[in-house]
């Protein structure tokens, strides 16, 4: 392992010394490339990636498969950051073997360093099996995009106190069967500072306020590489889709009138070989 990778250890011990974790997904090797160099400390191939990349409505049909092909590529592109990789619906549900299979696999093929997965008591048993057979595990509850049908749409979660009782316990489930840390998702930020007060593991925020111990953004979002999808939790810091597509209108007009490519763009032959290769042709 290079000298300054990181591992769970150091995320965990930035918690305890006051430091800010930051983290953001990334889904293939020149986004990882990119996201490493610039110092990001978590880079998660989250389950996103069926709506960022494969253009689907929601993360439901997402496959282990596909988070494996996107793990891999991801892997090729760090050095420092740690590596997690989302666990997709319905691969750690149905039995505790089927979680321990498929959060092997994104370890053993996919290269991940940790896994994360969605719901707090209820995957308690599932969580500590994991972490059990020494795969770190990352939590994720509040608004949990896996149970978009369950919450009728993406809405903001625990706002009313019986379930911000409910998201707290979750919590502490998750830190009693063993997470290395905890993304809140979506709710209210007086919660989310509860919960980072009440663990002592790290928590890192998605929409859920100032007070986590991190933050994590989808960088498409952060990019704005999509001009579809702006709610109030992201923040650009630029607009890719606007340079994008203005140099593909660049590149089309110059190909269309003529102007790429022109000699700076093109080969010639070798000296002493200028003559026409065909007869009556002029170069
Ligand atoms: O799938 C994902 O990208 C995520 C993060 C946004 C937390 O789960």
């Amino acid at each position: 392992m290079e000298k300054d990778k990181l591992t769970i250890v150091e995320i965990q011990k930035m918690k305890t010394e006051g430091k800010k974790i930051t983290a953001l997904t990334a889904y293939d090797y020149p986004f990882a490339k990119l996201l490493d160099e610039a110092g990001v400390d978590i880079i998660l191939v989250g389950d996103s990636l069926g709506m960022t990349i494969l253009g689907y409505d929601n993360t439901l049909p997402v496959t282990v498969e596909d988070m494996i092909h996107h793990t891999k590529a991801v892997k090729k592109g760090i050095k420092r950051s740690l590596l997690i990789a989302d666990m997709p619906f319905m691969s750690y549900q149905v039995s505790i073997e089927d979680a321990l299979e498929n959060a092997g696999r994104l370890i053993k093929e996919g290269g991940a360093e940790a896994i994360k997965l969605e719901g707090g008591v209820v995957m308690q048993e599932t969580v500590a099996a994991i972490v059990e057979i020494g795969i770190p595990v990352m939590g994720h509850i509040g608004l949990t995009p896996q149970s978009i049908h369950k919450f009728g749409g993406y809405k903001v979660q625990g706002r009313k106190p019986f379930q911000a009782k409910e998201i707290i316990e979750d919590a502490k489930a998750l830190e009693d069967a063993g997470v290395f840390s905890i993304v809140l998702e979506g709710i209210p930020l007086e919660l989310a500072k509860e919960i980072s007060k009440i663990l002592k593991i790290p928590t890192i925020g998605i929409g859920a306020g100032p007070f986590c111990d991190g933050q994590i953004m989808v960088i498409h979002d952060l990019i704005g590489l999509s001009d579809e999808f702006k709610p109030r939790f992201i923040k650009r810091y630029i607009e890719v889709n606007e340079i994008i597509k203005n140099a593909v209108k660049e590149y089309i007009k110059d190909v269309v009138v003529g102007d790429f490519p022109g000699e700076d763009h093109s080969y010639f032959m070798e000296k002493g070989h200028l003559r026409p290769i065909i007869k009556g042709t002029k170069i």
